[in-house]
């Protein structure tokens, strides 16, 4: 059960709070920008953010709708939903944070115009159910806009990270850093969505750098922002500084002046 949990990323207030800080500036506001611009939500639409997490996709979505629209932001999570709603308390229109599951949505059928999914799609239990949800809340000439992360083996930095916490902290927490990154190709993902009940399927993948100051912070903000923020903060300092070096020798290759820099791959999906 606990294992399911955090391969679903669920995570306490204070974790909530770390990623707010840390990985959505450096992973999740460059990310919701592409999605943005891929779904281009304008003035007087209605916008779904689901798996909106601290609402970053949201927020966004709320700049271009204006006052004549309306967004709307739902997640599983609690601690995730509180701090959405903080860290927009000063956005208008004002977003409607929701608790809810992506697999069974608590809204009616045709009410959105435009469905937004930034990396959410990866935890969800049964994919095609979620997908046939976010279909049947839009509208007939809805749009919807996703991302999910390639495999690990695309992202070789967390590859890095989650073999040194398999070695040093243990399986469940190296399956739990793999957990964002699922063996889905491109083909399977058009499936799924085309499955749904989408068309006009778009794939791309987005390719960028990610960079962190050190490796101490690498595995700092990714701990605290993940549910493993609690094993790793109750590591002995022993382990931790050989976790640290572990993992600083596994980086080298992607060590510079500033810090660590690699490569990410997610895919960007958008339908009709
Ligand atoms: C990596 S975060 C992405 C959050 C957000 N979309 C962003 O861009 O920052 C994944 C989110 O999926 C949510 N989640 C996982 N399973 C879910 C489900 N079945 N229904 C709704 N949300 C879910 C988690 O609570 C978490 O907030």
């Amino acid at each position: 059960m606990i294992q399911r949990q955090r391969e679903q990323w669920q995570l306490d207030e204070g974790s909530a709070e770390a990623y707010e800080r840390y990985l959505v500036p450096l992973l999740f506001a460059p990310g919701a920008e592409y999605l943005i611009e891929l779904a281009t939500p304008g003035p007087g639409e209605r916008v779904l953010d689901v798996a909106c997490g601290t609402g970053i996709v949201a927020r966004r979505a709320a700049l271009r709708v204006g006052s004549g629209g309306k967004v709307v932001g739902l997640d599983l999570n609690e601690g995730m939903l509180g701090m959405a709603s903080k860290a927009s308390s000063d956005v208008r229109p004002v977003i409607e944070w929701r608790q809810g599951d992506a697999t069974s949505l608590p809204l009616p059928d045709g009410a959105f115009d435009v469905v937004l999914c930034q990396q959410g799609l990866q935890f969800f239990p049964d994919q095609p159910a979620a997908l046939s949800e976010m279909h049947r809340v839009l509208t007939p000439n809805g749009r919807l806009a996703l991302s999910v992360l390639r495999s690990v083996e695309h992202n070789p930095g967390y590859l890095l990270l989650a073999d040194a916490l398999e070695r040093h902290v243990g399986p469940e927490a190296g399956a739990m850093m793999r957990s964002p990154f699922p063996s889905l190709s491109g083909d399977e993902l058009r499936e799924l969505i085309t499955g749904a009940g989408f068309q006009d399927v778009g794939i791309f993948l987005g390719i960028g750098p990610v960079r962190y100051p050190t490796v101490d912070e690498f595995l700092r903000w990714e701990g605290a922002s993940s549910p493993l923020a609690e094993p790793i903060g109750a590591l002995k300092d022993d382990i931790r500084a050989a976790l640290i070096h572990d993992l600083g020798e596994a980086l080298r290759i992607y060590t510079d002046d500033v810090g660590i820099v690699f490569p990410t791959e997610t895919y960007l999906a958008v339908a009709r």
